[in-house]
């Protein structure tokens, strides 16, 4: 990975995709990451975009390219995401039921491999996992649409995943995403998160190069 932890993650689903040439340009590729949430209208209610716009993205930044598949049958288009440039493609786990070989899938295109947790899974359902990821990423709000309020109680997760990677020395990251502003961001940090992913809090921001320096403040130590 480009960047080491811990990392800001500017997710684009706020930003004007009218100017997303000038939305990309507050991302420094050393050391953040582009976050790009897909939704298929199935998996999530919400309806967004495919690799098209991954690839546009791509074309825009240096940046690591980070896809979050909100999508039933995530195996599908595993391939597609990572020919538009994909750096990493996180799948959710109650969207894989053949996780391991999917997991396996997503790392045989050259991309890092995540999984991806919706609020109501439990810790026991993902721990078996966690030796094969390079990415677990805690949704910190219900998946869906930008904009809504953290949940804290999520941060038990982080907490005994980062316990786990100690236990058993592994070395995934662990990406929060949802609801990150710069004072969950410090709450996400403190649990043991890696990677923050923000969306309405920087790109909604009055100055959005602004808003994405002071989450790096945040996080930073
Ligand atoms: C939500 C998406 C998030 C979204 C976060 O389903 O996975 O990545 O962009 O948006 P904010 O930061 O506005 O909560
Ligand atoms: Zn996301």
């Amino acid at each position: 990975m480009t960047a080491t932890p811990p990392i800001a993650a500017a997710s684009i689903l706020s930003a004007d995709f009218s100017r997303l040439g000038e939305e990309l340009a507050i991302v420094d590729p050393e050391r953040d990451w582009v976050h790009c949430d897909i939704m298929d209208h199935r998996f999530v209610p919400n309806l967004t975009f495919g690799p098209l716009i991954v690839a546009a993205t791509r074309k825009l930044t240096r940046a690591w390219v980070d896809v979050h598949l909100m999508v039933e049958r995530p195996w599908l288009m595993v391939d597609g995401f990572r020919a538009a440039g994909a750096d990493s493609i996180s799948v959710h786990l109650e969207a894989a039921p053949q996780t391991r070989e999917v997991l396996r899938q997503i790392r045989a295109t050259g991309a890092k491999a995540g999984l991806a947790v919706k609020p109501g899974t439990p810790v026991a359902a993902f721990a078996p996992y966690l030796p094969d990821l390079d990415i677990l990423l805690v949704m910190t709000v219900e998946p869906g649409f930008g904009g809504q309020s953290f949940m804290s109680e999520m941060l038990d997760k982080v907490t005994a995943a980062r316990a786990e990677r100690e236990k058993k020395q592994l070395r995934f990251v662990i990406e929060v995403d949802g609801g990150i502003t710069e004072l969950t961001a410090r709450t996400a940090r403190t649990a043991g998160a890696d990677v923050f992913v923000a969306g309405n809090s920087v790109f909604k921001a009055p100055d959005t190069r602004a808003a994405l320096a002071g989450l790096r403040a945040a996080i930073a130590g």
